[in-house]
């Protein structure tokens, strides 16, 4: 379409409630690698998804009708559940998808009588604590130099919140 005159927005706003959440498999990770790499300075690899994905870790993901726009990786231990990895389309960030990725990740875990969420979290990641903090994650640990960064390591901070 001639770009003068196409009249929509350059970037069309998403709303959580026009994305909606599906169940991931091997076949989507193009679009997740897509994601990782944009948004992440040390990308987890394919073959780390694809091993999650066997080990029968849960991989879900935030669409835009076909458009996969931020995606969700839980490892299930038991009665506790850690969140490995949390991401949306930088092109995205900013409008509720991973709130809605992070709320689902909840409603989820009470259905399966969870009794306790856990993740790591950069020290330096500003918008991800914030986002953790608003949900009620509160720190329990420090790995010390836990992260490869630009400059060296990078502490984790560890986060925890228990589930009613
Ligand atoms: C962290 C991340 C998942 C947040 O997703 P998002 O869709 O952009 O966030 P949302 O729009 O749902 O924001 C929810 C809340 O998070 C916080 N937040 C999100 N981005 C923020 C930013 N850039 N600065 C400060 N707070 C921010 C705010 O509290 C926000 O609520 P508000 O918009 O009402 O103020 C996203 O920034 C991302 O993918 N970052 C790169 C990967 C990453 O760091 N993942 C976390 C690994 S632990």
């Amino acid at each position: 379409m001639n770009a003068q005159t196409d009249q929509s927005p350059a970037v069309s706003p998403v709303h959580p409630p026009i994305a909606h959440i599906l169940s991931l498999d091997e076949e989507d990770l193009p679009a997740v690698q897509r994601i990782e790499q944009a948004a992440h300075i040390f990308p987890w690899s394919e073959r780390v998804f694809k091993d999650c994905i066997r080990s029968g870790y849960y991989l879900d993901g935030a669409y835009d009708g076909a458009k996969l726009l931020g995606f969700s990786v839980v490892m299930p231990i038991l009665n506790e559940w850690h969140l490995l990895n949390l991401c949306v389309d930088p092109k995205r960030q900013r409008r509720g998808i991973g709130r809605l990725l992070l709320e689902y990740m909840i409603e989820q875990a009470r259905k399966a009588e969870v009794s306790s969420l856990w993740l790591e979290v950069r020290e330096e990641n500003a918008a991800a604590r914030q986002l953790y903090a608003a949900y009620g994650f509160k720190q329990v640990g420090l790995r010390k130099a836990y992260y490869p960064a630009k400059d060296g390591r990078e502490d984790a901070l560890v986060l925890m919140r228990t589930l009613d």
